[in-house]
């Protein structure tokens, strides 16, 4: 089997492609929207025909490139059923088998870190998403997320495997790859052999984390498979990057906005809405071409209303914001 470990540096995010030597069918686990560029060059590379698109569940901290690499390879996506997705192709049960030209995979439903997540097992490896990660496991205070749920997944599931399993994982922070079922029984301080639930819940209730920055984009475009449904009156960040330099780009965000992790794209004019915007429109010229933006899309897409209100005609909002924007890898 070809298996390839893909990382995406900004959400610390494994992707994998795993493909047949013979039929040069493959699948894609948990691939990122800002990553689908690389992803399909090496698909050619290796002259692999991408068949499916493996989701371990609705990821909250990245934009799943699914529907995108559907729409471009014809790969059909699947999704843990527990997840009742309407953009999955294949919502697989757990314990069903998917195959590949020669690759067999079986699901097993690992829920807990949130209710749909699903374990890929393929021969001597298991990629396990958020549910078992090295030496940790995911988070369990959103997305349904359940600490008796994910003791119950890992202990009696993922441990059920052969200890020489190789666990691949959705992310790392500390720049490990991989590891086995046995050495994750020993040494995983939260769910190794030597805890129990009342350990578990302890010390997840103990470590709290922040709320994730890239949830409120994340989960809602995860749950159509990425895919973010365009209105009339906007335009996606793909469409936006050819464009930057012939259309007048209009930031509606406060200034201390600017300085934040989704930073602002080059050559803008600022124009807060409200006050500093309707002075701006009131100097500005009707005839020109504009793109207003914001954070998420909504605060430029009223912008864009006022400006229509005041007789601008070639007037857009950028879709998503500067958070889709990101996302998109831009
Ligand atoms: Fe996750």
């Amino acid at each position: 089997m070809i298996f390839r470990q893909l990382f995406d540096l900004k959400s610390s995010t494994y992707t994998y492609i795993l493909g047949d030597e013979e039929t040069r069918d493959s699948i894609s686990i948990d691939p990122v929207r800002s990553q689908i560029e690389r992803d399909l060059k090496l698909l050619q590379e290796l002259n692999l025909t991408l068949k499916f698109i493996l989701e371990t569940h609705v990821h909250a901290d990245h934009v799943t490139s699914a529907s995108h690499l559907r729409d471009r390879t014809g790969a059909k996506t699947v999704y843990g059923s527990k997840t009742n997705l309407k953009c999955a192709d294949i919502l697989i049960e757990d314990g069903e088998n998917l195959e590949c030209g020669n690759i067999k995979i079986t699901a097993l439903h690992t829920p807990g870190h949130t209710n749909g997540c699903t374990s890929y097992w393929v021969d001597n490896k298991v990629f396990t998403g958020d549910a078992l990660m090295i030496r940790a496991c995911g988070r369990t205070d959103f997305q349904e997320g359940s600490n008796e749920k994910l003791f119950k997944s890992v202990r009696e599931k993922l441990f059920a495997l052969p200890d020489e399993t190789l666990v691949y994982t959705a992310h790392d922070y500390l720049g490990r790859m991989v590891s086995t079922i046995g050495e994750e029984k020993k040494f995983n301080p939260r769910l190794g052999l030597s805890q129990t639930l009342e350990d578990f819940i302890a010390f997840m209730e103990e470590h709290r984390l922040p709320y994730p920055k890239m949830m409120d984009i994340a989960v809602p475009l995860n749950q159509s498979c990425g895919k973010m449904e365009k209105e009339e009156f906007e335009i996606t960040p793909d469409e936006l990057v050819p464009e930057t330099g012939n259309v007048i780009l209009v930031d509606v965000r406060g200034a201390e906005e600017l300085k934040g992790p989704s930073g602002y794209i080059e050559g803008i004019v600022l124009a807060t809405l409200g006050e500093d915007l309707n002075s701006f429109l009131e100097s500005a010229n009707p005839e020109a071409p504009y793109v207003f933006i914001c954070e998420r899309g909504r605060r430029s897409a009223l912008a864009l209303f006022e400006a229509r209100a005041r007789g601008f005609q070639d007037v857009k909002s950028l879709q998503g914001g500067m958070l889709y924007w990101r996302a998109c890898g831009k």
